[in-house]
């Protein structure tokens, strides 16, 4: 693949901001963001609790003038992202009832850190017929500590600071994830009134105030797209420029990527990423930011399914993503799990098959793969890709893959 590609805006970054919307009664407005089904989906929701939206060019106006507190099951199932509307409702309106989310291939998803930051800021919850239920009289700042198992938590650190910026009094949200999605909602909340300081760092800090307002704000370009295509431009010997791409919110996945013999250089404010003449074997171990993400895992499997030797990749966040190796075994990969790892004998050659989606990165994980692999590779349940990439047949048609979408989803 050789060419530039723009990056679009980060769906993760995205989708708490647009709830983050309903913390005001004043319209909101929200640049860069991406056309995906996730994107529209939560606008529904918004819309749904009596949010008007309007999205256009990749600009999304939220006004959220009166909303009510409910959110149904048939909504929020669909979407485990939306879990983040609970803590703006309830900051908002101290009163919040929104169905549990669900299960998710990717791994046991609960929400107990969620629920533990909304307790610790004085609401009563109840769980009930499959609803949480939460109430609060007023929310009440203190410090607390939300680390878990697999360390922070992205969505639990947004919920809890949504909330807490219509808090009494201060809050201090300790083991807070250090994502630039958590940043970056920081910078919208600080844009509507809010006050917080410490955001990308373990310790946050938000003194409540008594309103936030309306305010207009530009998402950050998406880390784990431009991360996916720099594997594809790797992947398939090319030479690719990401317009826009953030190195400094992907230092992980570019130190990866020099180590299996990748060039990367910065110009300007764009990334070219360049394949050396031959991949070297890496291990590779998912972490919070600013480790290696496990958004990138599945995509970071298949380009080390080509480099020649062996190459151990732990999956450290979500213990079961590993539903792409089945998958990726059917075009020739020689991968097995053990424990929370994957053990890759790179260098066996790929060939074409038809292959199953079983969530997003997956899927771009075996679109990368089949890109790389000898004959046609068919992706069913492109659905999955459509929920967090934009437009990527396209983007990479323009680079010079040969692929295309056989039927609409
Ligand atoms: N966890 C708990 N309790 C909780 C919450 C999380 O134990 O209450 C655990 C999870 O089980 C997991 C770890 O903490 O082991 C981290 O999960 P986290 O809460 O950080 O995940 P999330 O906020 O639900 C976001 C992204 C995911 C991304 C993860 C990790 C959004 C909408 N989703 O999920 O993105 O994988 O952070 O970085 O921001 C994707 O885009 O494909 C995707 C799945």
């Amino acid at each position: 693949m050789h060419g530039e590609v723009t990056v679009s805006g980060s769906k993760n970054a995205t989708l708490p901001i647009m709830a983050a919307a309903l913390l005001t009664e004043e319209p909101c407005v929200i640049r860069r963001v991406p056309n995906l089904s996730d994107t529209r989906f939560m606008a529904r929701i918004l819309e749904s609790l009596g949010a008007k939206t309007k999205f256009e060019l990749g600009t999304l106006m939220v006004h959220a003038r009166k909303i009510r507190g409910y959110a149904d099951y048939e909504l929020v199932r669909k979407m485990r992202g939306s879990i983040c509307i609970t803590g703006p409702l309830l900051g908002r309106l101290k009163q919040a009832r929104v169905s549990l989310p669900g299960g998710c291939v990717i791994g046991a998803r609960p929400i107990n850190l969620h629920l533990k930051g909304f307790e610790a800021l004085g609401a009563k919850i109840k769980i009930e017929g499959g609803y949480i239920d939460a109430t609060a009289k007023p929310l009440a700042g203190t410090a607390m500590f939300l680390g878990g198992r697999a360390g922070s938590t992205v969505l639990g650190t947004a919920n809890v600071m949504m909330a807490a910026t219509l808090a009494e009094g201060v809050t201090v949200i300790e083991s807070a994830a250090c994502e630039p999605e958590v940043v970056d909602l920081a910078k919208f909340l600080t844009a509507m009134g809010a006050k917080i300081s410490g955001a990308g760092s373990p310790t946050v800090t938000i003194t409540g105030v008594e309103q936030l307002h309306g305010a207009e704000h530009e998402v950050i370009p998406d880390r784990i797209e431009a991360a996916t295509f720099a594997i594809a431009a790797a992947a398939t010997n090319g030479e690719v420029t990401l317009k826009g791409a953030r190195a400094d919110h992907s230092r992980a996945v570019l130190d990866k990527l020099k180590e299996t013999g990748v060039s990367v250089q910065p110009r300007g404010g764009d990334l070219i990423i360049r394949r050396g003449k031959k991949l070297n074997s890496a291990d590779v171990t998912t972490l919070p930011y600013p480790g290696f993400p496990t958004d990138v895992q599945a995509q970071m499997m298949s380009l080390l399914a080509l480099a020649p030797g062996i190459s151990i990749i732990t999956e450290r966040i979500f213990e079961s993503r590993f539903m792409h190796v089945s998958e990726l075994a059917r075009l020739g990969a020689d991968i097995q799990i053990e424990g929370p790892s994957a053990i890759v004998k790179g260098g066996q050659p790929l060939s074409g098959a038809p292959v199953m989606a079983s969530d997003l990165r997956a899927s771009a994980a075996l679109v990368i793969a089949g890109l790389a692999a000898k004959g046609a590779t068919q992706v069913n349940r492109i659905y999955h890709l459509d929920r967090g990439y934009e437009g990527m047949d396209a983007k990479l048609r323009n680079l010079g893959a040969r692929i295309q979408r056989v039927k609409e989803t």
